[in-house]
């Protein structure tokens, strides 16, 4: 088994947590590196990972890092995601997105390391113009977020035609769900997602869920979106470091479910598997919503390998469910 090092950005947030469980099972040392502006401390406790509060912003600490540590590859999820709050103060997504991660990239160029694994988004495709999305769709983002991770993806192509800098780029849909084992899970605050939302609710944690708009043009008239669970996206961050450390050329990559799932159906599985009666009130439309969002992920398959386990939208829920009820006891 491979003992090599792999700095992990943001690997105190929730998608980040996951991947580092899954490169510890692969036998590789990992190094989180996380300012806990949304992280959780207790997370790199229970993963018993080595935890670096610092933040992709400091030069200095990278450079230290990069000269003190055999560090082989570096997987970036720390960013800001809150695509609301980047439309209100898109500064503050473009400096942390965007320059923290060049500044990450130059540290990794002046320390000769070249593999670079990077949490893109199906927010960088705007509107979508097929269903379901390939790799080739136009990149059109509607907001400030999916701008960053769109620039980023250009600055990492520019970066492996000067400096021979790999990337795999992942575009993920919505992550969802939780490890199986309950240990680590999903915990942001402020919550925007549909399933913690809606856990939350079952809870009694909230009120009640809002759905906004219930006359799209979909079978039951709420939005679709593509569900993938946390794990499964972890898996293909393994598959894609794997992929560069074997000397392979930079790829994109779409990640997704395949099918999407209507937010009513998802209120109404989370009903099934919690028991309980989960209060819903419909509103309206919210502007730059597209009725469905749903990516293919066959070139994952293809040239990764990559094979999700929980494709089901109710082992995503139950995953979920154990988690929220133990995150929230
Ligand atoms: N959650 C999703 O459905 C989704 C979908 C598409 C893309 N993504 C991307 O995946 C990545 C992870 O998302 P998540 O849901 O786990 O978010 P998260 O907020 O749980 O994790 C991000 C982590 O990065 C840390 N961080 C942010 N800026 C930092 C900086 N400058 N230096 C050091 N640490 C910093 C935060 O403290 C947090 O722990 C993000 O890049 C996000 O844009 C997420």
């Amino acid at each position: 088994m491979s003992k090599q090092t792999v700095l992990v950005t943001g690997g105190a947030g929730y998608i980040g947590s996951h991947a580092v469980k899954a490169l510890q099972q692969e036998g590789y040392q990992v190094l989180i590196l996380d300012n806990l502006v949304y992280g959780h401390q207790d997370v790199a406790e229970t993963l018993g990972a080595e935890l670096i509060v610092g933040d992709t912003n400091d030069r200095a600490l990278l450079d230290q890092l990069f000269r003190d540590r055999q560090i082989s590859a570096v997987m970036h999820f720390a960013a800001y995601a809150y695509v609301g709050e980047s439309v209100t103060q898109p500064d503050k997504y473009y400096r942390n997105n965007v320059v923290g991660t060049l500044t990450l990239l130059e540290a990794m160029v002046a320390a000769n390391i070249k593999a670079f694994v990077f949490s893109s988004t199906c927010a960088t495709y705007g509107i979508p113009q097929q269903i379901p999305m390939t790799e080739d769709h136009p990149q059109a983002p509607i907001n400030p977020y999916g701008a960053t991770k769109l620039m980023v993806e250009r600055i990492l192509q520019d970066f492996d035609v000067a400096y021979g800098l790999k990337s795999v780029i992942f575009r993920y849909f919505n992550a969802a769900g939780a490890d199986p084992d309950g240990a680590i899970g999903e915990d942001h605050n402020p919550e925007t997602h549909l399933i913690p939302l809606v856990l939350q609710t079952a809870l009694g944690k909230r009120e009640a869920i809002t759905v906004y708009g219930t006359d799209y043009p979909t079978a039951d008239g709420t939005c679709i979106r593509d569900y993938i669970h946390v794990n499964d996206l972890a898996d293909a961050h393994v598959l894609g470091l794997q992929y560069l450390l074997q000397g392979n050329k930079s790829e994109i990559f779409n990640l997704g479910n395949g099918n999407g799932f209507s937010v009513k159906e998802v209120i109404d599985t989370a009903q099934e598997i919690t028991g309980k009666s989960i209060n819903v009130i419909f509103g309206d439309r919210r502007a730059g919503d597209p009725p469905a969002l749903v990516g293919s992920s066959e070139k994952a398959r293809n040239i990764l390998n990559w094979q999700p386990k929980y494709a089901d939208i109710k082992l995503i829920l139950q995953h979920a469910w154990q988690w929220h009820q133990k995150r929230h006891a």
